[in-house]
């Protein structure tokens, strides 16, 4: 989307209000409103009713407004359970009742689906709704905010505005922020943050700080810390590492104290300033395991302090049961070419599909093949597979942008019996693409967090590759957030079959 100063001729000025009618629910939590042949995309507008929208930045043929005054509140409409909401750019839905926020969502990927992907859904199309819409994520990620003499933990504001300092994210259980806060008080306390008040003038050394579930050895819950550094002008890399290290282990018998689950504490520095690098090259574990322990269902992963895993475990379980199932019954009806094909499971992290399927096919000897860019994420899917006796279980370090890269995984472990693709937000490399539909592997089951790009990628596989079954799962409740899971099969087998 292009940056826009001035408005476009004819369109209203930033700051212009409009009586407007809200008439369906669009991407990013916004709701769609006409005036005078203009599109407002108005954020905390809901389907049906009639708010006042103040224009926030216009475009050609649209513009970007908020709502100000609500003048007939749709029956949707109930009071945010944050105080936060609107100021904080975390939650796009909590001013909708949750079944009505999944209508929504429904919707909107309906609507992409069919715009987008020229498709319509398979008739088992449904969307799974979480158990809880708040407490439900096992990991948050804030910016230290300066707040009077402390520093408060906070996310990014919305719409792009200043970061908002946050007493309790309703998202997770409130000893995440709390123990935010207080490992904040730490690093300041021990002079690894400057003065609150010299903090608006410089870029803080403390970019962002995570806290997260993991497990101890018992199996007990317990929170892990990460602190993301940063080198700043006044603090070069090797500075900033001795200065994260001694105020670390410094705080760590207070914090502990007050914290009894506490059981991790590890820093990350980015190779160089200005980099928005992570990885286990820039990893200092302080205090616990070098891993953290995720529970999915029965299982429990290793993954790393700076990696991906689900953050919302208890829905991770049923999509991850799902996506095992829908490769173990295809390979049961004969899909396969051979009994010695393999699965890969690109863009597979630490294994949270790779680890069950191999498990499951085990008695079948059955291959699964798991490549992600992440090294630490492979060691650790290693280290599991190793642990729970999976030999036929292979991790292996790969960049799937590059091209070759699965013409390479098929002349190593020949061609698949099935893919299961799961790509961030961006969604797959047109390459990855084109080597599928040459490959034409039977069965691909596509994970994916963005249903604009899931639209686009089912386009892209559809002269070779009809979409046969598809499901959501709202693993991100007040947020505009979807997961779906797609399951592919090639055409002519299916006009076969
Ligand atoms: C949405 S996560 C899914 C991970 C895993 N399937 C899971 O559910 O835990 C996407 C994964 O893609 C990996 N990734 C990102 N870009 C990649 C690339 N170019 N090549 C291979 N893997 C990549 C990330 O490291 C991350 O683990």
């Amino acid at each position: 989307m292009a940056r826009s100063t001035t408005p476009p001729t004819g369109a209203p000025e930033p700051g212009t209000r409009l009586s407007v009618t809200i008439e369906r629910a669009a991407a990013l939590g916004r709701g769609v409103a006409h005036v005078n042949g203009l599109t407002l995309l108005v954020a905390r507008g809901v389907p049906g009713e009639r708010i006042v929208a103040e224009v926030e930045r216009t475009f050609p043929g649209y513009a970007l407004a908020r709502v100000v005054g609500v003048e007939r509140a749709a029956p949707e409409r109930v009071e945010p359970p944050c105080p936060h909401f609107a100021q904080c750019g975390g939650c796009d839905w909590q001013h909708v009742a949750y079944p009505s926020q999944l209508a929504f969502k429904r919707a909107v990927f309906e609507e992409q689906l069919a715009r987008i992907g020229r498709l319509a859904p398979p008739a088992d199309w449904e969307l799974i709704a979480a158990e809880s819409p708040l407490a439900y994520r096992d990991r948050l990620e804030f910016v230290p905010v300066p707040l009077h003499d402390r520093y408060a933990p906070g996310f990014h504001g919305a719409q792009g505005a200043a970061p908002v300092a946050i007493a309790h994210c309703r998202l997770a259980p409130e000893r995440y922020t709390r123990l935010a806060a207080a490992v904040l008080d730490g690093l300041l306390a021990q002079g690894a943050l400057p003065p609150p008040a010299q903090a608006v003038a410089a870029p803080l050394p403390l970019h962002r700080i995570a806290v997260q579930g993991t497990l101890r050895e018992d199996g007990q819950s317990a929170l892990a810390v990460l602190l993301h550094a940063r080198p700043t002008r006044e603090t070069d890399a090797s500075n900033l590492r001795r200065r994260f290290l001694q105020a670390g282990h410094a705080m760590l018998p207070a914090l502990r104290a007050r914290f009894a689950e506490l059981d991790a504490l590890a820093l990350c520095l980015p190779s160089g300033p200005g980099k928005r690098g992570r990885g286990a090259a820039g990893l200092e574990v302080l205090h616990g395991p070098p891993w953290l322990f995720k529970r999915v269902g029965s299982r429990t992963y290793r993954a790393p302090h700076d990696g991906f895993f689900q953050v919302h475990p208890g829905l991770a379980h049923r999509l991850c049961g799902d996506v095992v199932d829908a490769v173990r019954d295809a390979l049961a009806d004969g899909a396969h070419p051979s009994r010695e094909a393999a699965v890969f499971d690109l863009y597979g992290g630490a294994g949270l599909y790779a680890l069950p399927l191999a498990a499951a096919g085990d008695r079948r000897g059955l291959r699964v093949v798991c490549v992600d860019s992440d090294r630490a994420a492979v060691r650790a899917g290693e280290e599991t597979a190793r642990d729970s006796g999976l030999a036929r279980c292979a991790f292996q370090a790969g960049n799937l942008e590059r091209p070759g890269v699965f013409e390479a995984l098929c002349g190593r472990w020949g061609a698949p019996a099935a893919v299961i693709l799961d790509p961030p937000r961006r969604g797959l490399p047109a390459g990855l693409i084109d080597s599928l539909r040459s490959a034409r592997p039977p069965l691909l089951v596509y994970v994916s967090c963005d249903g604009g790009t899931f639209a686009r990628d089912a386009a892209r596989l559809a002269p070779d590759y009809a979409l046969c079954s598809l499901r959501g799962y709202d693993l991100f409740p007040q947020t505009h957030h979807l997961e779906v899971v797609g399951v592919f099969r090639p055409i002519r087998n299916q006009d076969n079959a």
